[in-house]
């Protein structure tokens, strides 16, 4: 099918009151992540976000390199989990939901951003969404803190 102009405004309007948000709150910003080199994961979530709409860049870093990029970033050491990504000066730990990040662009809570600890199953990128394990979207204040944003119920 050959998508014009007209046709993709229609679908992104159509799309944007389906969800309850303005279409100019679509736009998607570019997310770069920080990962090792040894981990299919993270490349399954960079999938997942790129399918989302968002521009995805990446480097890869050693182990230890990536543990204190997660310091600097503001992560906790319990709310770590594989990769580090950056948008508009949020961090995203982990295997955090396109949604979320859509939710956490429009909102902009003073925060430093989003975290998915450990890598649960059925989060995005990590194994089949219906078979999902329970896992919440942690918030990371700005302090450290940490409070949920979004509970996924397991499937
Ligand atoms: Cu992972
Ligand atoms: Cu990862």
């Amino acid at each position: 099918m050959i998508v014009t102009r007209r046709t993709y405004l229609l679908t992104g309007t159509a799309f944007g009151l389906m969800q309850g948000v303005p279409v100019n709150a679509q736009i998607r910003p570019s997310i770069h992540v920080v990962k090792d080199a040894g981990c299919p994961c993270c490349n399954a979530w960079i999938g997942h976000v790129r399918d989302a709409g968002f521009p995805v860049t990446f480097d890869e870093r050693s182990i230890e390199a990536l543990e204190l990029y997660k310091r600097e970033m503001g992560v906790p050491e319990d709310l770590a989990s594989c990769h580090t990504a950056t948008v508009e000066g949020y961090v995203l730990e982990g295997h955090v939901p396109a949604a979320d990040i859509s939710r956490l662009l429009i909102e902009r809570p003073e925060a430093a951003g989003l975290a998915v600890p450990g890598m649960p199953y059925g989060s995005p990128g990590m194994g089949p969404e219906a078979k999902r394990e329970a896992y919440d979207v942690i918030l990371i204040g700005k302090d450290g803190s940490a409070s949920t944003f979004t509970s996924y119920a397991a499937t």
